[in-house]
């Protein structure tokens, strides 16, 4: 696996690499690799010549100097693990003026309000924060295909609508969520969580299964206060959000209609750790 924290020098790697014809993926990441990300990484390796890691823990996403702060980098067991994997690898650990230059700010981004909802509605700035590095890092990368994880469902849409607005030529593919033997989404978080939030935190999953086998039959209204009174009888679990909602607008529904396929989406505190996940309804 060669390895670059220079963008310089990783672009003109990848122009050579290109100019042999190699077809090129990519997989953004903020590192603490765990299985979710490997998965990513070993469907971009099945499926292109090289792929390109990139480990950056980018400040301007984050609403909350805590979580930034406490967010887990680990880089050298995150360069074993990916030395596990069978293909051609280059692992991009850019510094942050490497990638951003003096001004380590966000831009400002629209997606067509998709950016309203949920997590855009959480934590102020996010999407912000993730269509700027996004954008920094496809313009050195320049991939054929690109890999996200359906575990963050708002931001593959959001990535979705980025490369279609900004006319980015690279295609984006979504992954399934890879998951805890005890359901629980695998997450960078997640190393964050004692033996007994990790345990309790496999409720989050049960209930979003749950929600999942009640769908054809219950009403929207009837299953969101479901969650909300679930929650509220939990005492190590917060709720902070719970939606049903179109998985192509990502707009909140108060009815199901037909030819519309649904999605439930959770934000859940567990301790300090905040945790979100989402399950497909049919
Ligand atoms: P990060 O949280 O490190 O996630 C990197 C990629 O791994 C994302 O596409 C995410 O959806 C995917 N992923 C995380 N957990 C997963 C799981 N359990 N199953 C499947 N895929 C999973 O998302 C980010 O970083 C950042 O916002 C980033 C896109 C890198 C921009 O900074």
């Amino acid at each position: 696996m060669v390895i670059y924290t220079d963008k310089q020098l990783l672009q003109s790697f990848l122009i050579g690499e290109k100019e042999k014809g190699k077809q090129l993926g990519f997989v953004p990441t903020m590192g603490a690799l765990h299985r979710g990300h490997l998965s990513l990484v070993e469907r971009g390796l099945s499926e292109n010549d090289l792929v390109v890691v990139s480990i950056f823990v980018n400040p301007t996403q984050f609403d909350n100097q805590q979580d930034l702060d406490k967010y887990p980098r680990i880089h050298k067991q995150d360069q074993k693990l990916l030395e596990t994997l069978k293909g051609e690898l280059v692992l991009f650990l850019p510094e942050a003026a490497n990638l951003y230059g003096d001004s380590i700010e966000a831009r400002r981004f629209t997606y067509d309000g998709l950016e309203h909802q949920m997590e855009g509605a959480h934590r102020k700035g996010h999407f912000d924060g993730v269509g700027t590095i996004l954008t920094l890092l496809f313009e050195v990368v320049k991939p054929d295909c690109a890999y996200f994880g359906e575990k963050d469902f708002q931001q593959l849409q959001i990535v979705r609508k980025l490369v279609e607005k900004h006319n980015i030529p690279v295609e984006i593919i979504g992954c399934p969520i890879v998951r805890e033997a005890n359901g629980l989404a695998m997450s960078s978080r997640n190393r964050r969580l004692n033996k007994k939030e990790f345990d309790e935190a496999s409720f989050i999953y049960k209930i979003l299964t749950e929600v999942r086998s009640r769908f054809s039959s219950e009403s929207i209204a009837v299953l969101k206060k479901f969650v909300e009174e679930q929650f509220l009888q939990h005492e190590l679990l917060k709720l902070e959000y719970f939606e049903i909602a179109n998985e192509k607008t990502l707009i909140p529904a108060k009815r199901k209609r037909k030819h519309n396929t649904y999605r439930a989406f959770i934000a859940v505190h567990c301790g300090s750790v905040r945790l979100i996940d989402n399950i497909a309804l049919c």
